[in-house]
């Protein structure tokens, strides 16, 4: 782990909603008693990669089987389909093998967490979109390896992929024969091990790594992108006084934690309960994160992508909104130019917005319609990139951002 400030440590994981119980100028210590697995054992998790996948795809790649691979997956989409023909021997085995669920994933509580993410969808675009994928940007690794990919080059495409991933994993039968999720994942998991083939292979990301020797997007570098997806989006949805039941709180950890399975995560990393994920989350996230000049030019054009559409606010009130959700610090970090007066908007109506809208409250505030038209428009902008005709395949990248 990097170099720490334990004082900033302490603000940030408290103006995220994240835990900060871990000493993070201590070793991982996070035991695996209290993962899925519940084996009393400490591994590193950035010693890990993903063994089962990882040489495949590089041979894939050395080969030049790719682009015929993602070709033929263009036509592997419902979770429910036979895995089309025309892909290498050894991958259609592969897929024969991780194509399906962990033994222990729960059906039911899979059906449970889908109509959760049914209730909660105005906010899940909001914490997910301008929550997560902001905070992704000052992930150090994160950052750097999404803008010195392939797909840096082209963030509105890749911004399309990322979301398919969340609109798949939120749809109604996200896990069922008719959903998408888990070739999605698969996908996702393929792409993953040919970044860690080609990203050391990159002049430019080499040079600016401070982890040269490092491959990319260990098992431990994925909890900390589920901790800033799953961990943060919980903990504000808690903050914010949502009701939530005890059965959708373990439905919501559920679906995550077989979406760490479905992308090679090990079962001995999985947090086996909330209490587990935030101490994890304590150790592997609010550490680590810190301004890239990779990151913050690609929150520039994340959050340029999200004002090109209208959504009845000014373009300052969405960067407030950004630093509301993710603290000041972060909107310091990532040069986030200020506006005071939407700032005192919204934390003035945003809370009141929040109780009336659940029913906690009986009275509107005189801003009601404002935040509703900024929540709907959200959501609205990414829905449409999941159900339009542009809608964007995830395909196996061949090479690295040039320049
Ligand atoms: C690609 C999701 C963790 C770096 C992707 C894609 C998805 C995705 C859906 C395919 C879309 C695309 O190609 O742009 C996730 C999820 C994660 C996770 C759900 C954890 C819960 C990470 C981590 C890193 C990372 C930890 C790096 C530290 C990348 C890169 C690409 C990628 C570089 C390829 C972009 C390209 O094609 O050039 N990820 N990811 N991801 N991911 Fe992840």
């Amino acid at each position: 782990m990097q170099n720490l400030n334990r004082r900033r440590v302490l603000t940030l994981g408290a103006a995220l909603g994240l835990a900060t119980v871990a000493d993070p100028t201590k070793a991982w210590a996070w035991s695996s008693a209290n993962s899925i697995a519940a084996t009393d054992t400490i591994t590193d998790p950035w010693s890990v990669w993903d063994d089962a996948t990882d040489p495949l795809v590089a041979s894939l790649l050395e080969n030049g089987q790719i682009p015929a691979v993602n070709t033929a997956f263009a036509a592997w989409v419902n979770n429910g389909d036979p895995l089309p023909a025309g892909l290498p021997a050894n991958l259609a085995a592969y897929l024969q093998q991780v194509n399906t669920l962990p033994s222990w994933a729960d059906p039911a509580k899979l059906a449970r967490a889908a109509q959760f993410n049914k209730r909660m969808s105005m906010y899940l675009f909001l914490l997910y979109g301008l929550g997560s994928g902001i905070m992704s940007t000052v992930i150090p690794r994160e950052a750097r390896n999404v803008y010195w990919s392939a797909g840096g080059a082209e963030m509105q495409s890749r911004a399309a992929k990322t979301f398919t991933y969340g609109y798949d994993l939120a749809a109604l039968d996200a896990f069922l024969p008719t959903g998408h999720f888990v070739v999605t994942s698969n996908k996702t998991r393929l792409t993953h091990a040919a970044v860690r083939h080609l990203l050391p292979q990159s002049p430019q990301w080499r040079a600016v790594t401070n982890d040269q020797d490092f491959i990319p997007i260990s098992n431990g570098d994925i909890l900390v992108t589920f901790h800033s997806l799953g961990t943060f989006v919980f903990g504000k949805l808690k903050a914010w006084g949502i009701k939530i039941s005890a059965a959708e709180e373990d439905a919501f950890l559920h679906q995550w934690q077989v979406a760490l399975h479905l992308l090679g995560v090990r079962d001995d990393f999985i947090p086996a309960s909330w209490a587990a994920a935030k101490q994890q989350s304590a150790y592997v996230l609010t550490p680590i994160m810190a301004p890239t000049p990779e990151g913050i030019n690609l929150a520039d054009v994340l959050l340029g992508l999200v004002a090109q559409v209208d959504l009845g606010v000014t373009k300052g009130f969405q960067r407030e909104f950004a630093r509301y959700l993710l603290s000041d610090k972060v909107g310091d970090w990532l040069k986030l130019p200020r506006d005071l007066i939407s700032r005192s908007v919204i934390e003035l109506g945003w809370p009141t917005y929040v109780a009336f809208r659940e029913g906690l409250s009986p009275i509107m505030p005189t801003t009601f319609s404002m935040f509703d038209q900024f929540v709907r428009g959200l959501a609205m902008l990414f829905l449409n990139n999941g159900t339009s005709p542009s809608y964007t395949p995830i395909t196996i990248p061949t090479g690295n951002r040039a320049a």
